[in-house]
């Protein structure tokens, strides 16, 4: 197969995929984006100019005047524009909106990086069926609500951890049961749990998994 090497890395919330998806790239020196950003960036558009994120129209003006600048911005990793991007991602226009973004990154891959590292809900399903490398990743909920708890105090947000459980198994399952690119398994996906796993653990597991895939396609390049 020619074209760019893709891992594709999709789990729940605060599974610890986004940090995952980070090295790998850091490891095969390739470019990663953060496709939630894209999610989260959107609703910060529609929550700053009052609009209301269930509204198709006010979602899809959000996904048109997403500002990448600021996709490292911590005003996007807040739970409140967390819930928000959970609810413009359920609507196919939004979808829509962000889809070409996603495959053009895949397809060119900035720097003239051989491949490319996205995570998510839906890269291994929808946006790249046909990825080298397939990841799921998840955790014990009680688990993910307490590394939110963390990340969360690490920026100055003090919150309670009961509350942000119940957060995280709500959007889960809206995550989960949308019609439209629902967070599935893809079958082809290796599961991996981060439960027990600290980040360096975690990190050694998902490249024993990824890194016999990768090297035989990079491989496969050299000799092509
Ligand atoms: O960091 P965390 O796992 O909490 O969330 P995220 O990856 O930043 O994604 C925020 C929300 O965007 C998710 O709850 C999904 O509803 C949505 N999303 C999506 O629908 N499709 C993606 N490829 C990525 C995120």
């Amino acid at each position: 197969m020619t074209g760019p090497i893709v891992i594709a890395v999709d789990g729940t919330a605060a599974s610890g995929k986004g940090t995952l998806a980070k090295r790998l790239a850091r490891h095969f020196g390739f470019a990663h984006m953060d496709s939630g950003s894209l999610y989260r960036l959107t609703a910060l558009a529609v929550l700053e100019s009052k609009g209301d994120p269930t509204n198709e129209a006010a979602a899809l003006q959000g996904a048109r005047s997403v500002d990448l600048s600021r996709a490292g911005s911590p005003a996007i990793r807040t739970d409140v524009v967390g819930k928000a991007a959970s609810q413009v991602s359920a609507i196919p226009a939004v979808r829509n909106a962000l889809h070409d973004y996603q495959t053009a990154f895949l397809n060119h891959p900035p720097g003239q990086s051989k491949g490319a590292v996205m995570d998510g809900r839906d890269i291994g399903t929808v946006i790249a069926p046909n990825a080298t490398a397939k990841l799921f990743v998840d955790a014990d909920p009680k688990v993910r609500a307490h590394r939110r708890l963390l990340e969360l105090e690490t920026m100055g947000i003090v919150r309670d951890e009961a509350d942000l459980l119940r957060e995280i198994l709500a959007r889960d399952t809206a995550d989960r049961s949308r019609p439209i690119s629902p967070m599935v398994q893809a079958k082809d996906a290796d599961l991996l749990d981060t439960s027990a796993l600290s980040i360096d653990a975690a990190f050694a597991a998902a490249l024993a998994l990824v890194s016999p895939k990768i090297e035989a396609a990079l491989k496969d390049r050299h000799r092509g």
